[in-house]
């Protein structure tokens, strides 16, 4: 059951009223920056978590975000309010940054009830950009679907908010402050991150790599792994200074698109194809919790890092005789799958978002999991993770002595290939993204038997998942059509959006180590693409006439 505290009748208390639009998706409540800064907005939607989380009066609280603008503000009016809700104990990264893993991380070390996490991800930042807060509970995990809900349908019904007419702390410095009755610690953000990282991996092998000449370039995109990349890489591992690049945090993220990809980290991409250019090269979103891993010339799909980690977790200390399993996003490719049949672990396939990953974690069925988009992780923490794929990547490279295009041409010749790709349409109207989905979903009893453009359908579904530990059922959770020879095409919308709808469809084809590896891999999908596109009837309905990104 949950309890609600009754309005105090004290001077701490302002009246407010509801907002009609405190949904929050996948990924908590994530808005345009604008709508953040109506009055009371954020206020109401906090109110709402400290009524439906009881815990958190005489617990600890995490929080912390990525830097974006209005995040040193909304920082303040948070604090006031976990002083006016009797929080005992704030646990803030000092400037207010948090990355999401380190906020998963300092949650579990300090046995907090939970942590506020405010960002937006891999959205843009700025008066212009987007925002957003999220509650993770007492595992370091994002809020289960129940209690998502809970605080959702408390924000519906606000009448007003507790807060602390004091001033909070400045938050540039550490130390230890006392607003009412809650003691305020602002702490380094990196150092508790930094030490579990250094208890995973071997960071001696990773130095004597990166002393020898190997040459690396990690893109923060004006984010928060900046601090978290420089102080690892660069002054406990020995990386070049100047290694990590865009490594300031700026709160509009320099203009970009935090977004660790082939469109959005076209400088780093760039650097990694040139002549002469850096042996491994990576990024990390907003918030910290994505990754992109590339080698010089070799771009390796989030599938197959996934299913690469997979295949040298033995090597890596922190995993090595303990892997339980792996667990994957349906979108995501069935390179993981492989490896786990080979190694005899079992494999999940979740619906999109982590927290789904999360129950697999806590009942220790999994040990490892990831998602097609850039987002890989381990029961090291209960988020994504960027930096720590990137260090796993390091270790694996530390260990091996050989280029990255090498690591996964001997990946594929042992377990095939899955040639993957994703092609997004954003931006269309709702309703046009919502008939292709209906469209999509009348269709599925016709497909199996068909054949188009020379593949044959066998089978097609709209994805259910029966949650293993939990017994919940998530219904409606993408389009999946099955062709004979192991091709798939996956159709589904974004939840992550802030406005219209995006449609994603993920294609791959399986090519088994007898096989032609090394196809371009647009050109090795194009008759699959072909069939997509004609499947969900795109152009026609919405008049789009290509995909917007292509990964
Ligand atoms: C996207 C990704 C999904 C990820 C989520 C949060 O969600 O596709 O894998 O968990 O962002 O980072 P989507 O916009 O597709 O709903
Ligand atoms: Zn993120």
């Amino acid at each position: 059951m949950t309890q609600i505290s009754s309005p105090p009748t004290d001077k701490h208390w302002q009246a407010s009223e509801p907002f009609t639009d405190q949904k929050p998706g996948t990924s908590g409540l994530r808005k345009k920056t604008q709508q953040f800064l109506q009055p009371h907005y954020l206020e109401n939607f906090v109110q709402a978590i400290f009524d439906t989380q009881p815990a958190l009066a005489g617990g600890t609280l995490v929080l912390g975000g990525d830097g974006r603008f209005h995040n040193h503000e909304a920082i303040a009016i948070i604090c006031r309010m976990a002083a006016a809700h009797g929080v005992t104990r704030l646990l803030v990264g000092a400037n207010g940054w948090l990355s999401t893993p380190a906020a998963s991380a300092i949650i579990r070390k300090y046995e907090a009830a939970g942590g506020i996490i405010l960002s937006a991800s891999h959205n843009p930042g700025g008066p212009d950009g987007d925002f957003g807060i999220k509650f993770n509970g007492p595992n370091g995990g994002p809020a289960s679907e129940q209690v998502t809900e809970a605080i959702y349908q408390r924000s519906q019904k606000i009448e007003g908010y507790a807060i602390l007419p004091d001033p909070a702390p400045a938050l540039e410095a550490q130390g230890e402050y006392q607003l009412g009755a809650t003691r305020i610690t602002v702490l380094d953000p990196v150092s508790d991150y930094a030490e579990l990282m250094e208890s995973l991996f071997d960071f001696a092998a990773i130095r004597t790599l990166l002393s020898g000449g190997f040459r690396l370039r990690f893109d923060a995109m004006h984010a928060i792994t900046g601090p978290y990349a420089r102080a690892l890489l660069e002054d406990r591992l020995g990386a070049a200074t100047g290694s990590v690049m865009h490594g300031e945090p700026l709160t509009d993220f320099g203009g970009g698109h935090p977004d660790p990809n082939l469109a959005h980290a076209r400088e780093l991409v760039d650097l990694l194809w040139q002549d002469g250019g850096p042996d491994f090269g990576a990024a990390s979103d907003g918030d910290g919790d994505r990754n992109m891993i590339l080698g010089h010339c070799c771009y390796v799909t989030p599938s197959d890092s996934l299913a690469v980690m997979l295949a040298h977790a033995e090597q890596i200390p922190g995993y090595r005789g303990r892997v339980s399993g792996v667990a994957r996003s349906m979108p995501t490719s069935r390179a993981a799958d492989r490896v786990a049949k080979a190694l005899g672990l079992p494999a999940y396939e979740t619906p999109t978002g982590w927290k789904f990953f999360g129950n697999l974690l806590d009942a220790g069925k999994v040990t490892l999991c990831g998602e097609e988009s850039f987002g890989t992780g381990s029961d090291h923490v209960r988020e994504k993770d960027g930096l720590w794929a990137v260090l796993y990547w390091l270790n694996i490279l530390a260990l091996q002595r050989k280029p990255v295009g090498e690591i996964m041409q001997a990946h594929w010749q042992q377990y095939g290939r899955d040639y993957y790709s994703r092609h997004d349409y954003e931006g269309l109207p709702s309703d046009i993204g919502a008939a292709i989905m209906q469209r999509l979903r009348d269709q599925l009893p016709t497909l199996p038997g068909q054949q188009l453009g020379g593949l044959n359908i066998q089978t097609a579904d709209d994805f259910c998942y029966d949650d293993p530990v939990d017994s919940s059922r998530s219904a409606n959770q993408g389009i999946r059509v099955l062709f004979e020879n192991g091709e798939r095409i996956v159709f589904r919308l974004s939840g992550t959006g802030t406005s219209g709808a995006t449609l994603r469809i993920y294609l791959e084809a399986y090519e088994p180590p007898s096989g032609v590896l090394d196809s371009d891999v647009q050109e090795r999908l194009a008759e699959l693409i072909k069939v997509a596109e004609t499947l969900c009837a795109v152009r026609a309905l919405s008049e789009r006439h290509a995909p917007t990104v292509i990964t």
